[in-house]
């Protein structure tokens, strides 16, 4: 191993990171064999894992096209926001809006060092290294001050996220802190792991997920249908409410790529 290996970088490669399982499913080279080997458990639960975090990406994308179209949101908080990947928030958005600015968060340290350096490029998109449980961190960084004006409506994203955050840390609590920095015409989009009865899920794969993710750098908390609208306690939800994310809005002709029952979404609007 060279002096610039992970290890001497402090970085632990031998725990399944939740970052990097996450990539390995979108096909990025950012992983060790300990998270493909967590990976391929999911795989072997779900062989269509990959399918359902592209389907994953792809309400991200038609969330903040919403947002950035019709919601004439110019500014966002991407939470949670993972390893930059094929087509990142900013430039989702900026298809759409192309002075839009976006303010990354992850509190994994290889994912904020790499979106540093892929992401920040250029005018208007930062990466912070910070915890979302602690939005009062987040929303004093120097960063997120500089770049989104708590004056004008934002856009939080918490994708793919919030079933990382144990009860006990009291999410709802978090959201609702930001909800209360939010001006009126804010939005707030989450897509969430669904938790499952035994006829919706005989094969018993949402257990088979929580104990891959019991030996990662976090456990897998998911949640029913109402515990995560209550997420948007405060928020005017969008039709057609939280739903199974591959439902949020489809765009015509293009089909789920994984199993449509995994993770639910919704898009709320401050009034
Ligand atoms: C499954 S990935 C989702 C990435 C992206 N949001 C998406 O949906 O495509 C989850 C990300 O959340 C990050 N994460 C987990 N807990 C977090 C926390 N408490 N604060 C900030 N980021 C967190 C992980 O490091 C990881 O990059």
């Amino acid at each position: 191993m060279t002096e610039r290996g992970p290890a001497a970088r402090g970085i632990d490669t031998s725990t399944p990171n939740v970052a990097r399982i996450y990539d390995y499913l979108l096909g990025g080279k950012d992983n060790f064999a300990a998270d493909r080997a967590a990976a391929q458990q999911l795989i072997a639960a779900t062989p269509d894992i990959a399918g359902i975090v592209r389907d994953n990406r792809a309400f991200i994308g038609r969330a903040v096209r919403y947002l950035a179209g019709q919601g004439g949101i110019r500014q966002f908080l991407d939470l949670g926001a993972g390893l930059p990947t094929q087509l990142n928030v900013h430039e989702m958005a900026r298809r759409v809006a192309p002075d839009a600015r976006v303010v990354y968060v992850d509190s994994d340290p290889v994912v904020a060092s790499h979106g540093q350096a892929l992401l920040v490029r250029g005018e208007g998109v930062a990466m912070v290294c910070a915890d979302l449980r602690k939005p009062e961190d987040i929303l004093g960084d120097a960063d997120v001050l500089r770049l989104l004006d708590p004056d004008q409506p934002v856009g939080v994203i918490c994708a793919s996220v919030l079933h990382f955050v144990p009860d006990e840390d009291e999410p709802h609590q978090i959201i609702a802190q930001y909800r209360d920095r939010m001006v009126p015409g804010s939005f707030l989009a989450i897509s969430h792991g669904a938790s499952a009865t035994a006829e919706e899920d005989p094969g018993g794969v949402v257990g088979s997920f929580t104990s891959v993710y019991r030996q990662a750098s976090a456990q897998l908390h998911v949640r029913s249908q109402a515990e995560i609208q209550r997420f948007f306690d405060g928020f005017e939800l969008l039709e057609p409410g939280v739903v199974w994310m591959t439902e949020w809005r489809p765009d015509p002709g293009v089909p789920p790529t994984g199993q449509p029952r995994s993770l639910r979404a919704g898009v709320g609007r401050k009034p």
